[in-house]
């Protein structure tokens, strides 16, 4: 085999992504050119999808490109012309999963040589990733990052036809892509970005790297998007970004924040609008009103603390206390009374004393969260913690997760208790996962509830008067 000439590629590098600019953002309109227009006819794809909503929007867009250059959707990967792992790099146990699917993938080479395998997503925006990549998976064909998906039909011209590797990853972000053609994957729910990239720096996190500056989508292109799925019969949004608190900072000439947007959105006819995620210190007074006088904003809120101690949360960069975390909460609970609040909470961040994990438990037992997302903290390479020292045992940071756990589903099912005897309104999502007898959805509190209905009431809004309530779940009566 001959030597591969690293320079041609276009290769991550995570010290360019810490840099962020002043420009402002420019928007770019997507279109296919005529070139690329029947590249996929008689080809099929499959995508597989890894990480947070960011990712599963973006492969809604990925499908969306492929579809529009003729490719349809394969039914198995035997069958597939083309295969792309959109992946998440946010801690190394969802990395090392992706290895083994990639190693695994290679089989279907021999059966299939023309077959194009795809990594794109956050890890490929990894320096170290791309290293690994070009030396030990010659298999993969092509590599993409965050901020070029747009470009796909370049890609895979140039991977189908000229049978070369394609590597081609910005360290910087470019332009906010608008127009950009999806396959949703809900005929009823939709994810809407609302921004892109996150600016906070939160020490152990990855993200900023791989998703570069914080940017707002226009009010009027979210508007629109919003307007265009009440037409064709979605039922709920979940406005997506890595901090939709900020939504709007970045914009030079108006003072229009996320609060404006909750406002504005409430008045189309959507039915429910939620949102994730949240940072604590960005959650203000006008995001909370807007709750508070609206009628399709659902009374939930995922809100992540990481961490019960000062000290802690002071070397995780989060920019608020304990204290203060809990007075925004119970700000929030005070101006949207029942809402149910969740978090996410990392345990063995560098230093984590005893002491520091009982002031989490402290923290967890006054803030009532009726869930969490538990995480082991990760080190990852290139950002400020990977160098911090961390000496506690890995059994320690694991004896905290139990014990954490513990605490945290003890909210699961308090939170769920107080709906019993209550009829709540379902959004009904499918049948059961156990027993095809049995509807599943969601409530406005956003509680898993299961009832006996008929099928033809998925993606409708039901009553449901609750019965039954476990940790992860309610049982209840169709009314
Ligand atoms: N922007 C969002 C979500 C980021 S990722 C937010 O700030 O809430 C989701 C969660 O993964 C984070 O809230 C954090 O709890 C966890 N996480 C991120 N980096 C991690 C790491 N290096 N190790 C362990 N957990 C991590
Ligand atoms: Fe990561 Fe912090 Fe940004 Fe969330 S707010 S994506 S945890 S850096
Ligand atoms: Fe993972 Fe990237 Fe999302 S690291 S959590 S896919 S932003």
């Amino acid at each position: 085999m001959s030597k591969v000439d690293l320079e041609k590629y276009f290769k991550p590098n995570l010290k360019e992504a810490r840099k962020r600019s002043t420009d402002r953002i420019e928007e770019l309109k997507f279109q296919l050119s005529d070139a690329h227009q029947k590249i996929g006819v008689n080809k099929t794809y499959m995508i597989h999808t890894y990480g947070c909503q960011g990712n599963e929007a973006d492969s809604e867009s990925i499908a969306g490109i492929l579809e529009l250059m003729g490719f349809t959707k394969a039914v198995s990967e035997a069958t597939s012309d083309v295969i792309i792992m959109n992946t998440c790099a946010i801690r190394e146990n969802a990395e090392n999963r992706v290895w083994g699917e990639l190693g695994r993938l290679k089989a279907y080479k021999k059966t299939n040589p023309d077959l194009i395998i795809g990594l794109a997503g956050c890890m490929a925006q990894e320096e170290n990733v791309v290293e690994r990549v070009l030396k030990k998976y010659q298999h993969i064909d092509l590599v993409f990052g965050t901020h070029n998906i747009y470009k796909l039909p370049e890609y895979i011209e140039t991977a189908l036809f000229s049978k070369e590797r394609v590597i081609e990853v910005y360290s910087q972000e470019g332009e906010i892509v608008e127009n950009l053609p999806k396959v949703r994957n809900h005929k009823f729910k939709a994810w809407v970005n609302i921004m892109f990239g996150c600016d906070e720096f939160c020490t152990y996190c990855i993200v900023p790297y791989t998703r570069g500056k914080e940017r707002s989508r226009s009010k009027e292109e979210i508007i629109l998007e919003v307007q265009e799925l009440v037409e064709q019969g979605y039922k709920e949004i979940t406005l997506l970004g890595q901090n939709v608190n900020a939504y709007g900072k970045d914009f030079k000439d108006s003072n229009y924040t996320f609060g404006d947007l909750l406002h504005d959105l409430d008045q189309l006819d959507i039915k429910r609008i939620r949102f994730t995620t949240s940072h604590p210190h960005d959650l203000d007074q006008k995001t909370m009103r807007a709750m508070k006088d609206s009628k399709h904003i659902m009374p939930f809120f995922h809100l992540p603390v990481q961490s019960g101690s000062n000290e802690v949360l002071k070397k995780m960069n989060r920019h608020y206390t304990k204290e203060s975390y809990l007075k925004v909460l119970n700000e929030l609970k005070e101006t949207v009374p029942g809402i149910a609040v969740t978090t996410d909470i990392i345990v063995g961040f560098p230093g984590e004393t005893d002491a520091d994990f009982l002031e989490t438990l402290d923290l967890v037992e006054k803030a009532q969260f009726e869930g969490a997302f538990t995480f082991v903290f990760s080190k990852r390479e290139g950002t400020p913690a990977a160098k911090f020292v961390d000496d506690t045992k890995e059994e320690t940071k694991k004896e905290r997760l139990y014990l954490l756990n513990d605490r945290t589903n003890a909210g699961y099912l308090k939170g769920n208790q107080r709906f019993l005897g209550q009829t709540v309104k379902v959004l009904v999502d499918g049948v059961s996962k156990n027993n095809d007898d049995v509807l599943a959805g969601y409530s406005e509190h956003n509680k898993l509830v299961n009832f006996k209905g008929d099928k033809s009431l998925i993606g409708q809004i039901v009553e449901v008067k609750i019965s039954v309530a476990k940790t992860w779940f309610l049982l209840g009566d169709l009314l």
